[in-house]
């Protein structure tokens, strides 16, 4: 099942390449620099190049690095959406945790938070903006080592939360890059 609705909005999950989506607004995988960098973060201002790399250098001058969990939006450049928001997700540091019955390995709370952080955000800078339909990425999936399993419950739930309430944002969609992380997202949604 690829799609869910929630409320008047739906979640859709696809596989495929984030800089060819037809939507208001993709959502990248930045670094706090802003200033590019390989994956998803590559591919977005590789399309979009020059407008994009020009607005993230204006914002990193008038308000420095963006914060692990802090999202900003810029134009899509040449890209066929008109939004890029960049948002930085936390890099995996496992943590061994245990309930009574036993040991957990996974993100540390602040990590799960930081990444459920990234898709709040950029969700309400989207919405401000009068977005109607934005792409995901699986966010800290790739060089920032977040488990996929994980991330996917973390991102569909947050994103799940966000659409309960009344918003301009009708169509989500997650743009996943190969079937591990199409999968993952498609279970997670299940849960
Ligand atoms: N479209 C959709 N998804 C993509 C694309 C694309 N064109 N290219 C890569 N991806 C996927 C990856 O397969 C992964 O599932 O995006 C997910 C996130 O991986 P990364 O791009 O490595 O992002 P992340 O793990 O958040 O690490 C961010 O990597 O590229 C640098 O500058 C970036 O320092 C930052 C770090």
């Amino acid at each position: 099942m690829n799609e869910v609705e929630i409320g008047q909005s739906k979640i859709v999950f696809l596989k495929g390449d984030i800089t060819k989506q037809q939507v208001d607004s993709i959502v990248n995988a930045a670094n706090s620099s802003l200033m590019g960098g390989g994956g998803v973060d590559g591919a977005i201002h590789r399309a979009g190049w020059p407008a994009i790399l020009e607005e993230c250098k204006k914002i990193v001058a008038k308000q420095g690095r963006l914060p692990t969990g802090q999202a900003v939006i810029t134009t899509g450049g040449k890209l066929l959406a008109k939004y890029v928001i960049h948002t930085v997700g936390p890099i995996y540091k496992s943590i061994r945790e245990s309930d009574d019955q036993n040991w957990m390995i996974r993100g540390s709370e602040n990590q799960r938070e930081q990444l459920r952080s990234c898709y709040i955000k950029s969700l309400e800078l989207a919405a401000e903006k009068g977005v109607k339909s934005i792409a995901f990425p699986s966010i800290s999936t790739g060089a920032y080592r977040y488990p996929l399993s994980e991330a996917a419950l973390i991102a569909v739930q947050a994103v799940k939360d966000f659409l309960k309430q009344e918003t301009s944002i009708k169509d989500v969609y997650f743009v996943l890059f190969n079937d591990a992380a199409y999968e993952a997202y498609v279970e997670a949604v299940r849960h």
